[in-house]
């Protein structure tokens, strides 16, 4: 028995979940890795994975495996992640989970027998939101950051990752490269929507992959004096918010200055933060990418030049933390295009977002579908994929998989 494809008018799987963690200040949704509202979505991806029959583990860094068939090699793994950004859409994530289901569930239904283990699989604190490194469950598993150096990720609370991840059931000492799930992953499909407008310019509802933007996350540690409010003359201050102001500026001209390069500050943090307080600090985090590796580093280069002098201009310091990196991806050519073959041709996309698919792409085989995004707009309530565009997006990861299985 087969589930119905659609519910409320979009996939009956993102309309189950569409009441958990409904973000209150911006709407959207803040789906953050190991709290109530993550959980919640892992509780219902193990009960929607059950139904079909699938077994499901969760390994050692919080990624969840759902095995139709016995675990095994040169399995064709498929799926994405559930967690969000704050105040994030619908689909970034989730329509790839469920697009995952969905398509084992066609292939069942049709009496389809694979060829090749399958596992559906959720990747943990894919967006980075809670810990501040993005695909921190594929980065753990390929070994692209070491347990140490996650195990002492904080959150804003000053919670550990190891504490959080000990917290939801899992050893803190057993976290790191896993080579027995790697071992596993013959070939890695993640279903995307499209975050951008690539897709709106060209007649087809679903793309696959060519590449990935390199980028990276930098905090900007502004430091100044802190001070009274009312008794400290404007000549007499060096205040960080100002300071912080400055550089926000700056970073946008050296973006505008590139070719194209993006540098985003979309977090700030003020140190103690009161009203009739002049700030001791500021804690600003960049987020920066580009064509190349190169012109990545060449804007990060620009912009360290650039917030130097602003900050000094306000008689403060600042100082540039870089806390994760993701070089360019280049999918591998001759397998995007036979998946576009395969799907009579579609479109080979370029795209600005990172994704678990492209943390592995160096550790095993990989690709990615993107389903249209009418709005391009993504990390945004307004964020969206029409039912009949989600249902093509369906089809074309079950017309893949049999491809391959
Ligand atoms: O930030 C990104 O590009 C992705 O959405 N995690
Ligand atoms: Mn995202
Ligand atoms: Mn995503």
């Amino acid at each position: 028995m087969t589930e119905p494809l659609l519910a409320h008018g979009q996939l009956a799987g993102l309309d189950e979940i569409a009441h958990t963690g409904v973000d209150s200040t911006r709407g959207g949704y803040s789906r953050h890795v190991f709290t109530p509202a993550e959980f919640e979505l892992r509780e219902w991806f193990v009960e929607r994975a059950v139904r079909l029959g699938l077994d499901v583990e969760t390994d050692r860094n919080g990624n969840m495996w759902a095995w139709w068939g016995q675990p095994g090699p040169d399995a064709v793994v498929t799926g994405s992640h559930l967690d969000s950004v704050p105040g994030g859409g619908a689909f970034d994530g989730p329509l790839g989970v469920v697009s995952a289901l969905d398509a084992v569930a066609r292939l069942q239904a049709t009496g389809f027998l694979p060829t090749r283990p399958v596992a559906v699989v959720v990747f943990a604190e894919e967006e980075g939101s809670r810990f501040g490194v993005a695909c921190l469950g594929s980065r753990l598993l390929s070994g692209a950051i070491t347990a140490d150096a996650a195990r002492v990720l904080t959150d804003a609370d000053g919670v550990s990752f190891a504490e959080a991840a000990s917290a939801a059931g899992l050893d803190p000492n057993q976290l790191g490269r896993d080579h027995e799930s790697l071992k596993r992953i013959g070939l890695f499909i993640e279903l995307h929507v499209e975050q951008g407008v690539g897709l709106i310019h060209h007649d087809s509802p679903v793309a696959v992959a060519s590449s990935i933007l390199a980028h990276g996350r930098w905090r900007l540690r502004v430091t100044g004096q802190g001070n009274h409010a009312g008794a400290t003359g404007m000549r007499e201050r060096r205040d960080p918010v100002v300071a912080a102001a400055r550089a926000v500026l700056a970073v946008e001209d050296a973006a505008l200055a590139s070719d194209d390069g993006r540098a985003t500050v979309g977090r700030l943090r003020i140190v103690p933060g009161g009203t009739n307080v002049i700030a001791s600090s500021v804690d600003a985090w960049l987020d920066a990418r580009a064509a190349t590796d190169v012109a990545t580093r060449a804007l990060v280069a620009d912009i360290s030049d650039r917030i130097t002098e602003a900050t000094a201009s306000s008689g403060c310091s600042v100082e540039l933390i870089e806390e994760s990196w993701s070089g360019v991806v280049e999918f591998d050519a001759e397998l995007a295009a036979r998946l576009s073959g395969t799907l009579g041709g579609v479109p080979l996309l370029p795209t600005g977002a990172g994704h678990d698919a492209g943390v592995l792409s160096g550790t095993v085989p990989t690709a990615m579908v993107f389903v249209r995004n009418p709005t391009g707009v993504s990390h945004s309530p307004e964020e969206f994929a029409s039912a009949d565009d989600c249902i093509a997006g369906v089809e074309a990861l079950e017309a893949l998989l049999r491809s391959v299985l």
